[in-house]
C-alpha cells in the first residue's frame, strides 16, 4: 500500500463529490502513514472512525445528488455503498480483535484500497457524463 495523491483523472466532474473523494483520500494516507510508523491498534481504531464516519457522510451526500438527478445507477450504487459500510464496520471490529500489526495492515490495505478503486475510479466514474448534465453546480 502507497500513498495516494489525486489526480485529475480520478474526477468524476462534480466540485463538491470531488472534495468528498479527496478527503477520503487524506484521511486513507492517514491511516497509511500510521501503519507504517508502526503505531500500535490505538492509533489506527480512531481513524477506522473518522474513514467510516466520513465514508457514511459521503455516501449519503452522494445518494441525495444522485436523487436530485434521477441517476438511474441509483440503485446500484445504495447497495454498494451499504456492502462497503458494512464491510469497513466489520473490518474495525477485526481490528480491536487482531494483535499482529501485519495482519491488521493487510486487512486494511485489501478492503480500503480496493474499495477506493472501485468506487471512485470505477463505479462513481459512471455517473460522471450524467450528473454533468443534469445537476447544476454551485
Ligand atoms: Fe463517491
Amino acid at each position: 500500500m502507497s500513498l495516494f495523491s489525486w489526480s485529475d483523472e480520478y474526477s468524476v466532474g462534480v466540485s463538491s463529490m470531488d472534495e468528498h473523494h479527496k478527503q477520503l483520500f487524506n484521511i486513507i494516507n492517514k491511516l497509511y502513514n500510521v501503519m507504517k510508523a508502526g503505531k500500535a491498534k490505538q492509533a489506527i481504531i480512531p481513524i477506522m472512525e473518522e474513514l467510516i464516519d466520513y465514508t457514511k457522510y459521503h455516501f449519503q451526500e452522494e445518494e441525495i445528488l444522485m436523487e436530485k438527478a434521477k441517476y438511474y445507477g441509483l440503485h446500484f450504487q445504495k447497495q454498494e455503498h451499504m456492502k462497503f459500510i458494512f464491510q469497513l464496520q466489520a473490518l474495525q471490529q477485526e481490528i480491536k480483535t487482531e494483535h499482529n500489526n501485519t495482519v491488521v495492515a493487510i486487512k486494511i490495505s485489501s478492503v480500503v484500497v480496493n474499495w477506493l478503486l472501485e468506487h471512485i475510479i470505477k463505479v462513481d466514474k459512471r455517473y460522471e457524463d450524467y450528473l454533468k448534465t443534469n445537476v447544476t453546480q454551485s
